[in-house]
């Protein structure tokens, strides 16, 4: 039962000690106990750059697993990759199981003649994103997910995206696709049928429940009792709720508009309270609040504690790795192409 105060002693003390053998990557849904040691804060696009561009010995990701899979994948076997606490998943990501996708691709596949490309958000196991990887495919994150799309539209493909539902049919939209070019594909319909004619876009009905709180209803609230106010949501939110918004984007997005807005300004935010709560500590001359005023706290993100973290953080000095993760390599060999597209397309 240490202090926090203790614990805060104890992480600085190692961080010193290890020095540049050390790098701590904080994604920004994470408590403010805990993203204050990050090296580095970001959005899961910055984060994979990061991890990918990092040297260092031990990489600690306070984030989700699939985020800590993905630092493994883009660095090489000396590095290690931990995460402070192993129950730490993205509920979205497991929405995906490995044979159900391969079932889906092989209907697609038997049924249609157009070119096919599996797309994922990279919420998503590194199973999946090795099958992307071997099916000409790549990830994307909510920052890129727009320009891939309109890059392989472009090129005549058609697409399968998974998991997100959402991120995959508001980056369609906003690409001026309409509900006739998509296909919602239920994974657990076991006897699914596709439509005669290709789609343009197949979806997985893969959601995340945080964002799913955020409702058209809020808009309307927000609206009506702070007249002047910008909406703006993740587009992990429904359709309806991002076409009611102002704006929408990723978690780097929100606070890019955030930071620079005028003073005086007011932002209703439709995403996890760790960054709508530090966005307002961090913007104390706008008005900045959540979409939704029953907090909407992603609880995977925040498992990750201070004494989880200096639980890590103490064995690591004293030469135990322990919550390593470490992706097998016949699955990473493939995994690595299709995030090294998505990198490349970023650029
Ligand atoms: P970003 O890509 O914006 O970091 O979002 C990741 C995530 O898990 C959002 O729920
Ligand atoms: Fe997954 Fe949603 Fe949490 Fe992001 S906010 S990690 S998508 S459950």
């Amino acid at each position: 039962n240490l202090s926090e105060e203790e614990m805060d002693r104890r992480i600085r003390k190692v961080k010193e000690e290890l020095g540049s053998r050390l790098i701590i990557l904080g994604h920004h849904y994470q408590r403010d106990e805990v993203v204050r040691y990050a090296d580095y804060r970001g959005d899961s696009l910055r984060l994979s750059q990061l991890a990918a561009q990092a040297d260092a010995e031990y990489i600690v990701f306070c984030g989700v697993h699939f985020m800590a899979e993905t630092a493994d994948i883009l660095t090489v076997p000396e590095q290690k990759v931990i995460l402070p606490d192993l129950e730490a998943g993205c509920p979205m990501a497991d929405m995906a199981d490995i044979e159900d996708v391969e079932r889906c691709w092989e209907q697609i596949s038997a049924q249609y003649n157009e070119e096919f490309v599996p797309v994922t958000y990279v919420n998503s196991s590194a199973e999946v994103k090795a099958f992307c990887g071997r099916h000409g495919g790549l990830t994307c994150t909510s920052s890129n997910a727009m320009k891939i799309l309109k890059t392989l539209f472009s090129q005549g493909k058609h697409i399968l995206f998974l998991p997100d539902e959402h991120l995959g049919r508001n980056s369609a939209m906003h690409l001026g696709l309409e509900d006739k070019d998509m296909f919602l594909w239920h994974r657990e319909e076991w006897e699914m049928e596709l439509p005669e004619a290709a789609p343009k876009i197949i979806l997985w009905d893969g959601y995340c429940g945080v964002h799913q709180r955020f409702t058209p209803a809020h808009v309307d609230y927000v609206r009506s009792k702070y007249p002047g106010v910008t909406v703006i949501v993740h587009p992990e939110c429904s359709h309806a709720v991002v076409e009611k918004a102002d704006l929408d984007g990723s978690t780097d997005f929100i606070i890019r508009q955030i930071t620079g807005a005028p003073e005086g300004s007011i932002w209703a935010v439709g995403t996890e309270i760790n960054l709508v709560s530090r966005l307002a500590k961090e913007n104390p001359d706008k008005k900045v609040f959540s979409l939704n005023e029953n907090t909407c706290l992603c609880v995977m993100m925040s498992r990750i504690s201070q004494p989880h973290l200096l639980w890590a953080l103490e064995n690591l000095q004293k030469g135990n790795v322990v919550n390593q993760i470490t992706v097998k390599p016949e699955i990473a060999k493939d995994a690595i192409v299709a995030l090294d597209r998505m990198l490349e397309m970023s650029k």
